[in-house]
């Protein structure tokens, strides 16, 4: 496959370290540090000014070519974390670097990267495609509101573009509403990558497809990513897609990162009791690689009411009297981080750990 799709971004100031002074090394593709989103919510017309606390301080880096999974149950932050990525929101704290320049930056270099450079797919094409616009209208725009590309220009570069994800030059002057669901998350994906971005986010990009469908789109995305050294945020709840394409996967729960590190070892050897559940509940073919199920009690807490301590507690087999007061900190083990307290005591072994209170099935 080749792209005539071409960079057009200037570069803009390197970013300085948080004094101020020496310049901080640029060689992350894209770093988040600490980023935060809260949103102000009133239950009625009298009651006070509440907070959810929607994203509670998640950092992590992408490399160039690589897959970050985001993974957590419903409410847990994933899509407020896909928009503060591409600035369809503003953090309300925390910084976003993108090769070491700072992308929350009021400065016209800082929003050119902003717009160029970060791309989202959304999970429903449905609604995200404009049902009164065809194809190569809908393909065009991003051109045609960010470039100085000629009409010509344009239309070659949708065409291009076509090719590359596998739709036929024909579908240029169809409407989106005459596609499958396959099809329209490839236009969706082909818009996504019109300006050339190098990282995109998918959010639950194929979790409404049917099944083969939902693998020739991964398999599309992966044949992408090599083509293009593409870097993809994939946020999922389906763990099994997760372990396929995922080089890090970060683990949230209830706006906060629970567990983030190599995809290795956070399958083969997850930590933190969340992350055991979560993947205790995911199917797998191989037998030797089953583990025992490990089923969740309760709900994900309210982010308007969050527990005190860990956010964990009240749903955790390893429960300790500290987990009730305290927040634990995001601290290494190893090549991974982890926030619980557990794992600063006695050395857990994965999946065999008798977990007291949780119900036990085979998976
Ligand atoms: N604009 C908003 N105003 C108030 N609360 C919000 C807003 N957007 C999101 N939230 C809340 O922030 C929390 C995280 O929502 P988010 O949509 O990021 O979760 P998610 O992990 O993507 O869930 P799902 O898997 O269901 O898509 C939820 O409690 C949600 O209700
Ligand atoms: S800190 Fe305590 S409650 Fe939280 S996950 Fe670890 S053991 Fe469970
Ligand atoms: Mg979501």
């Amino acid at each position: 496959m080749n792209s005539s799709i071409t960079p057009e971004v200037a570069a803009a100031p390197a970013r300085v370290s948080a004094a101020g002074s020496a310049p901080v090394s640029s060689e992350h593709l894209l770093e988040a540090v600490d980023l935060k989103k809260y949103y102000p919510v009133k239950k009625g017309l009298f009651s006070p000014m509440q907070t959810v606390k929607a994203l509670d301080g998640v950092s992590f880096t992408l490399e160039r070519g690589k897959t970050l999974a985001v993974v957590g149950e419903s409410g847990c932050g994933k899509s407020t974390l896909g928009r503060l990525l591409t600035l369809i929101e503003t953090p309300t704290a925390g910084h976003l670097y993108y090769q070491g320049q700072d992308l929350l930056k009021k400065d016209p270099a800082a929003e050119k990267l902003r717009r160029q450079k970060i791309q989202i797919v959304f999970q429903n094409p449905y609604a995200s495609l404009n049902p009164r616009k065809k194809v190569g209208t809908i393909l065009e725009e991003p051109l045609l509101i960010n470039t100085r590309l000629s009409g010509p220009e344009r239309r070659e570069k949708a065409h291009a573009m076509m090719a590359l994800v596998g739709l036929r030059p024909e579908f240029y002057h169809r409407y989106p509403h005459m596609f499958s669901g396959g099809q329209r998350q490839r236009i969706a994906i082909a818009r996504g990558l019109m300006l050339n971005p190098d990282v995109l986010i998918a959010d639950e990009a194929v979790s409404a497809l049917d099944v083969s469908v939902r693998a020739q789109v991964l398999n599309l995305m992966m044949d992408l990513q090599k083509e293009l050294s593409l870097s993809y945020v994939f946020i999922s709840h389906d763990l099994s897609v997760v372990e396929h394409l995922a080089d890090e996967v970060m683990v949230m729960y209830l706006g906060r990162t629970v567990e983030q590190g190599p995809k290795a070892q956070i399958f083969g050897n997850p930590r933190h009791p969340y992350t055991r559940a979560l993947l205790s509940a995911t199917p797998r073919l191989n037998p030797e690689l089953r583990r025992e199920r490990i089923k969740l009690s309760g709900e994900l807490p309210s982010p308007l009411n969050p527990p005190l301590g860990c956010a964990f507690n009240a749903r955790c087999p390893l429960a300790m009297d500290i987990c009730r007061r305290q927040q634990p900190a995001l601290k290494p083990y190893g090549e991974i981080q982890a926030a619980c307290f557990a794992l600063d005591g006695a050395p857990q072994t994965h999946n065999r750990i008798n977990l007291p209170g949780a119900d036990a099935e085979t998976g």
